[in-house]
Protein backbone atom coordinates (compact mmCIF):
# COMPACT_ATOMS: atom_id res chain seq x y z
CA UNK A 1 0.00 0.00 0.00
CA UNK A 2 1.37 3.28 -0.81
CA UNK A 3 1.84 6.13 1.64
CA UNK A 4 -1.42 8.18 2.44
CA UNK A 5 -0.52 12.07 2.34
CA UNK A 6 -3.27 14.64 3.50
CA UNK A 7 -3.16 18.09 2.20
CA UNK A 8 -5.19 20.27 4.56
CA UNK A 9 -6.22 23.02 1.77
CA UNK A 10 -6.53 23.03 -2.18
CA UNK A 11 -3.02 23.52 -3.60
CA UNK A 12 -1.83 23.96 -7.09
CA UNK A 13 -2.12 20.01 -8.99
CA UNK A 14 1.46 21.19 -10.13
CA UNK A 15 2.80 21.90 -6.83
CA UNK A 16 1.23 18.18 -5.70
CA UNK A 17 2.44 16.58 -8.50
CA UNK A 18 5.44 14.73 -7.64
CA UNK A 19 3.47 13.51 -4.39
CA UNK A 20 1.05 12.10 -6.29
CA UNK A 21 3.47 9.91 -8.39
CA UNK A 22 4.26 8.53 -5.67
CA UNK A 23 1.78 8.19 -3.16
CA UNK A 24 -2.23 8.27 -2.41
CA UNK A 25 -2.71 12.14 -1.36
CA UNK A 26 -5.89 13.12 -0.74
CA UNK A 27 -6.62 16.99 -0.02
CA UNK A 28 -9.30 19.45 1.31
CA UNK A 29 -10.57 20.61 -1.83
CA UNK A 30 -11.27 24.30 -0.96
CA UNK A 31 -8.98 27.00 -1.09
CA UNK A 32 -10.96 29.59 0.68
CA UNK A 33 -12.46 27.38 4.06
CA UNK A 34 -10.34 25.51 6.55
CA UNK A 35 -10.61 21.77 6.82
CA UNK A 36 -13.14 20.92 9.61
CA UNK A 37 -12.05 19.76 12.40
CA UNK A 38 -13.68 16.33 12.13
CA UNK A 39 -12.45 15.68 8.70
CA UNK A 40 -8.88 16.79 9.88
CA UNK A 41 -9.37 14.18 12.98
CA UNK A 42 -10.52 11.38 10.65
CA UNK A 43 -7.66 11.96 7.47
CA UNK A 44 -5.07 12.05 10.55
CA UNK A 45 -5.78 8.87 11.47
CA UNK A 46 -5.20 7.36 7.97
CA UNK A 47 -1.97 9.48 6.85
CA UNK A 48 1.39 8.77 7.48
CA UNK A 49 1.74 12.75 6.50
CA UNK A 50 0.03 15.50 7.00
CA UNK A 51 0.94 18.63 5.14
CA UNK A 52 -1.29 21.66 7.51
CA UNK A 53 -1.64 25.24 7.19
CA UNK A 54 -1.30 27.97 10.01
CA UNK A 55 -5.37 28.41 10.36
CA UNK A 56 -5.51 24.60 11.83
CA UNK A 57 -5.09 23.43 15.35
CA UNK A 58 -2.59 20.82 15.37
CA UNK A 59 -3.09 19.53 18.82
CA UNK A 60 -2.36 16.40 20.89
CA UNK A 61 -5.29 15.03 19.47
CA UNK A 62 -4.52 15.73 16.04
CA UNK A 63 -1.30 13.70 17.17
CA UNK A 64 -2.87 11.41 18.90
CA UNK A 65 -4.76 9.64 16.84
CA UNK A 66 -2.51 10.07 14.00
CA UNK A 67 -0.90 7.18 14.80
CA UNK A 68 1.16 6.48 11.74
CA UNK A 69 2.15 10.29 10.98
CA UNK A 70 5.72 10.34 10.41
CA UNK A 71 5.47 14.43 9.56
CA UNK A 72 3.98 17.11 9.37
CA UNK A 73 4.76 19.89 7.10
CA UNK A 74 3.19 23.17 7.72
CA UNK A 75 2.80 25.61 5.76
CA UNK A 76 4.38 28.79 6.84
CA UNK A 77 7.81 29.69 8.86
CA UNK A 78 6.00 30.03 12.33
CA UNK A 79 4.58 26.79 13.98
CA UNK A 80 2.97 27.82 16.98
CA UNK A 81 0.15 26.41 15.69
CA UNK A 82 1.09 22.75 16.39
CA UNK A 83 2.31 21.16 19.32
CA UNK A 84 6.03 20.25 18.66
CA UNK A 85 6.54 18.42 21.67
CA UNK A 86 3.59 16.41 21.51
CA UNK A 87 4.76 15.44 17.97
CA UNK A 88 8.46 15.17 19.18
CA UNK A 89 7.51 12.67 21.79
CA UNK A 90 5.83 10.48 19.46
CA UNK A 91 8.90 10.96 16.93
CA UNK A 92 6.88 12.83 14.59
CA UNK A 93 9.13 15.04 12.51
CA UNK A 94 7.47 18.43 12.30
CA UNK A 95 8.91 20.99 9.23
CA UNK A 96 8.62 24.66 8.40
CA UNK A 97 9.28 26.94 5.82
CA UNK A 98 12.00 29.45 6.95
CA UNK A 99 14.12 31.52 4.25
CA UNK A 100 11.74 30.85 1.08
CA UNK A 101 9.46 33.68 2.72
CA UNK A 102 11.84 35.97 4.46
CA UNK A 103 12.07 38.99 1.84
CA UNK A 104 9.06 38.76 0.66
CA UNK A 105 7.91 39.38 4.42
CA UNK A 106 9.90 42.04 4.94
CA UNK A 107 8.83 43.48 1.69
CA UNK A 108 5.16 43.57 3.36
CA UNK A 109 6.37 44.41 6.90
CA UNK A 110 8.00 47.84 5.58
CA UNK A 111 4.96 48.31 2.93
CA UNK A 112 2.64 47.92 6.10
CA UNK A 113 4.72 50.03 7.65
CA UNK A 114 4.67 53.11 4.98
CA UNK A 115 0.76 52.25 4.52
CA UNK A 116 0.04 53.26 8.13
CA UNK A 117 2.64 56.07 8.62
CA UNK A 118 1.33 57.86 4.91
CA UNK A 119 -1.93 57.12 5.71
CA UNK A 120 -2.30 55.46 2.32
CA UNK A 121 -5.36 53.60 2.67
CA UNK A 122 -6.90 56.61 3.85
CA UNK A 123 -5.91 58.64 1.22
CA UNK A 124 -6.76 56.02 -1.59
CA UNK A 125 -9.74 55.88 -0.25
CA UNK A 126 -10.37 60.05 0.17
CA UNK A 127 -10.13 60.14 -3.50
CA UNK A 128 -12.38 56.90 -4.67
CA UNK A 129 -15.18 58.66 -2.41
CA UNK A 130 -14.77 61.89 -3.91
CA UNK A 131 -14.12 63.88 -1.06
CA UNK A 132 -11.49 65.19 -2.77
CA UNK A 133 -11.72 69.29 -3.81
CA UNK A 134 -8.29 70.85 -3.23
CA UNK A 135 -5.03 70.74 -2.62
CA UNK A 136 -4.69 71.82 0.43
CA UNK A 137 -1.16 72.27 2.91
CA UNK A 138 -1.69 69.81 5.59
CA UNK A 139 -4.25 67.03 3.43
CA UNK A 140 -3.84 63.94 5.20
CA UNK A 141 -0.25 65.00 6.47
CA UNK A 142 1.17 61.46 7.71
CA UNK A 143 4.38 60.62 9.45
CA UNK A 144 7.82 60.50 7.98
CA UNK A 145 9.69 57.32 7.58
CA UNK A 146 12.84 58.50 6.24
CA UNK A 147 15.61 59.49 9.55
CA UNK A 148 13.16 58.35 11.86
CA UNK A 149 13.99 55.55 14.72
CA UNK A 150 12.56 51.73 13.79
CA UNK A 151 13.04 49.32 16.85
CA UNK A 152 12.49 45.80 15.61
CA UNK A 153 11.27 43.27 18.56
CA UNK A 154 12.80 39.95 16.74
CA UNK A 155 15.96 40.17 14.34
CA UNK A 156 15.36 36.83 13.49
CA UNK A 157 15.99 36.88 9.43
CA UNK A 158 13.02 38.73 8.96
CA UNK A 159 13.64 41.40 11.16
CA UNK A 160 17.65 41.48 9.69
CA UNK A 161 15.21 41.55 5.88
CA UNK A 162 13.57 44.44 7.59
CA UNK A 163 16.48 46.17 9.02
CA UNK A 164 18.54 46.24 5.99
CA UNK A 165 15.31 47.80 4.12
CA UNK A 166 15.54 50.38 7.29
CA UNK A 167 19.23 51.31 6.01
CA UNK A 168 17.79 52.52 2.60
CA UNK A 169 15.22 54.69 4.41
CA UNK A 170 18.67 56.26 6.88
CA UNK A 171 16.41 55.09 9.93
CA UNK A 172 18.18 54.67 13.44
CA UNK A 173 17.77 50.85 13.30
CA UNK A 174 17.46 49.40 17.17
CA UNK A 175 16.47 45.96 18.12
CA UNK A 176 15.54 43.26 20.91
CA UNK A 177 15.85 39.96 20.90
CA UNK A 178 16.62 36.94 23.06
CA UNK A 179 20.11 36.76 21.98
CA UNK A 180 22.52 39.41 20.02
CA UNK A 181 22.59 39.44 15.90
CA UNK A 182 26.47 40.59 14.78
CA UNK A 183 25.85 40.38 11.12
CA UNK A 184 22.66 43.12 11.85
CA UNK A 185 24.95 45.24 13.93
CA UNK A 186 27.92 45.24 12.26
CA UNK A 187 26.45 44.60 8.14
CA UNK A 188 22.94 47.44 9.13
CA UNK A 189 24.54 49.32 12.30
CA UNK A 190 21.46 48.17 14.43
CA UNK A 191 21.78 48.41 17.83
CA UNK A 192 20.69 45.93 20.95
CA UNK A 193 18.79 47.14 23.69
CA UNK A 194 16.25 46.36 26.34
CA UNK A 195 12.98 46.09 25.21
CA UNK A 196 11.64 49.07 27.46
CA UNK A 197 14.44 51.21 25.78
CA UNK A 198 12.84 50.04 21.92
CA UNK A 199 9.12 50.65 23.46
CA UNK A 200 10.63 54.29 24.62
CA UNK A 201 12.72 54.98 21.74
CA UNK A 202 11.19 53.55 18.68
CA UNK A 203 9.19 56.06 15.97
CA UNK A 204 8.13 52.58 14.23
CA UNK A 205 7.94 49.32 16.80
CA UNK A 206 7.80 46.55 14.63
CA UNK A 207 6.45 43.53 15.80
CA UNK A 208 8.08 39.87 14.29
CA UNK A 209 9.14 37.45 17.24
CA UNK A 210 7.61 34.57 17.33
CA UNK A 211 4.53 33.53 19.47
CA UNK A 212 6.30 31.65 22.61
CA UNK A 213 4.77 31.41 25.94
CA UNK A 214 7.44 34.45 26.40
CA UNK A 215 6.11 36.65 23.72
CA UNK A 216 2.21 35.79 24.08
CA UNK A 217 0.69 38.90 25.37
CA UNK A 218 3.97 40.92 25.66
CA UNK A 219 2.16 44.16 24.45
CA UNK A 220 0.80 44.66 26.92
CA UNK A 221 -1.53 48.62 28.14
CA UNK A 222 1.55 49.43 29.99
CA UNK A 223 4.08 49.17 27.33
CA UNK A 224 1.76 50.84 25.07
CA UNK A 225 1.94 53.49 27.76
CA UNK A 226 5.63 54.11 27.52
CA UNK A 227 5.55 54.40 23.69
CA UNK A 228 5.85 58.02 22.34
CA UNK A 229 2.42 59.67 21.57
CA UNK A 230 3.74 59.77 18.08
CA UNK A 231 4.36 55.75 17.81
CA UNK A 232 3.03 53.74 15.02
CA UNK A 233 2.85 49.90 16.07
CA UNK A 234 3.51 47.13 12.93
CA UNK A 235 2.29 43.75 13.88
CA UNK A 236 3.51 41.10 11.35
CA UNK A 237 4.05 38.13 13.21
CA UNK A 238 1.04 36.46 15.36
CA UNK A 239 -1.61 38.48 16.55
CA UNK A 240 -1.95 36.97 20.04
CA UNK A 241 1.60 39.14 21.16
CA UNK A 242 -1.13 41.87 21.75
CA UNK A 243 -3.03 42.98 24.02
CA UNK A 244 -5.94 44.02 21.35
CA UNK A 245 -8.15 45.73 23.94
CA UNK A 246 -5.15 47.64 25.01
CA UNK A 247 -3.90 48.29 21.45
CA UNK A 248 -7.56 49.46 20.73
CA UNK A 249 -7.47 52.19 23.73
CA UNK A 250 -4.21 53.02 22.95
CA UNK A 251 -4.78 53.98 19.58
CA UNK A 252 -8.20 55.87 20.47
CA UNK A 253 -6.83 57.76 23.52
CA UNK A 254 -3.78 59.00 21.26
CA UNK A 255 -1.67 57.24 23.02
CA UNK A 256 -0.02 56.47 20.18
CA UNK A 257 -0.41 57.51 16.47
CA UNK A 258 -0.84 54.18 14.85
CA UNK A 259 -0.88 50.62 13.78
CA UNK A 260 -0.41 48.46 10.86
CA UNK A 261 -1.16 45.20 11.55
CA UNK A 262 -1.07 41.93 8.93
CA UNK A 263 -2.07 39.30 12.04
CA UNK A 264 -4.71 39.52 14.65
CA UNK A 265 -5.75 37.63 17.79
CA UNK A 266 -8.81 35.76 16.25
CA UNK A 267 -8.05 35.28 12.59
CA UNK A 268 -10.03 36.13 10.52
CA UNK A 269 -10.53 39.41 12.70
CA UNK A 270 -14.25 40.17 12.71
CA UNK A 271 -15.62 42.94 10.69
CA UNK A 272 -17.12 44.13 13.61
CA UNK A 273 -13.89 44.27 15.35
CA UNK A 274 -13.10 47.65 17.27
CA UNK A 275 -10.23 48.03 16.11
CA UNK A 276 -11.78 48.32 12.47
CA UNK A 277 -13.35 50.94 13.35
CA UNK A 278 -10.29 53.41 13.71
CA UNK A 279 -9.33 55.52 10.97
CA UNK A 280 -5.49 54.68 11.46
CA UNK A 281 -5.44 51.61 11.88
CA UNK A 282 -4.14 49.80 8.35
CA UNK A 283 -5.57 45.79 8.64
CA UNK A 284 -4.51 43.58 6.19
CA UNK A 285 -5.62 39.57 6.52
CA UNK A 286 -2.30 38.05 6.98
CA UNK A 287 -0.79 38.07 3.66
CA UNK A 288 3.35 38.70 5.01
CA UNK A 289 4.49 35.83 2.96
CA UNK A 290 1.51 36.16 0.03
CA UNK A 291 3.48 36.26 -3.32
CA UNK A 292 3.20 33.81 -5.40
CA UNK A 293 6.88 33.11 -5.93
CA UNK A 294 7.43 32.89 -2.29
CA UNK A 295 4.42 31.20 -1.58
CA UNK A 296 5.05 28.90 -4.57
CA UNK A 297 8.34 27.70 -2.60
CA UNK A 298 6.32 27.24 0.60
CA UNK A 299 4.46 24.33 -1.13
CA UNK A 300 7.70 22.98 -2.58
CA UNK A 301 9.34 23.07 0.26
CA UNK A 302 6.56 21.22 2.06
CA UNK A 303 6.02 18.67 -0.41
CA UNK A 304 9.53 18.05 -0.87
CA UNK A 305 10.24 17.56 3.02
CA UNK A 306 7.64 15.03 3.22
CA UNK A 307 8.99 13.17 0.12
CA UNK A 308 12.24 12.92 2.10
CA UNK A 309 10.57 11.74 5.52
CA UNK A 310 9.02 9.26 3.82
CA UNK A 311 12.27 7.88 1.64
CA UNK A 312 13.70 7.78 4.69
CA UNK A 313 16.01 11.28 4.13
CA UNK A 314 16.47 13.93 6.48
CA UNK A 315 14.33 17.05 6.19
CA UNK A 316 15.47 20.18 5.06
CA UNK A 317 14.08 22.31 7.69
CA UNK A 318 13.15 19.99 10.68
CA UNK A 319 11.87 22.17 13.76
CA UNK A 320 12.41 19.27 16.04
CA UNK A 321 15.69 18.24 15.54
C1 LIG B 1 4.46 32.41 8.50
O1 LIG B 1 5.02 31.78 7.61
O2 LIG B 1 4.58 32.11 9.69
C2 LIG B 1 3.65 33.57 8.06
O3 LIG B 1 2.95 34.13 9.10
C3 LIG B 1 2.75 33.13 6.94
O4 LIG B 1 2.51 34.19 6.10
Amino acid sequence: MKPYIYITRKLPDHIVEPLSQKYEVHMWEREDVPVPRETLLEEAKKADALLTMLSERVDEEVIEVGENVKVIANLAVGFDNVNVDAATRKGIAICNTPDVLTDSTADLTVALLMATARRVVEAAEFVKQGQWKSWSPLLLAGHDIHHQTIGIFGMGSIGEAVAKRATGFDMNILYHNRSRKQSAEERLGAQYCTFDELVAKSDFVVCLAPLTDETRNIFTKDVFKRMKRSAIFINASRGPLVDEEALYRALKNGDIAGAGLDVFVQEPIGADHPLLTLPNVVALPHIGSSSVDSRSKMMELCVENIDLILSGKEPKTLVNK
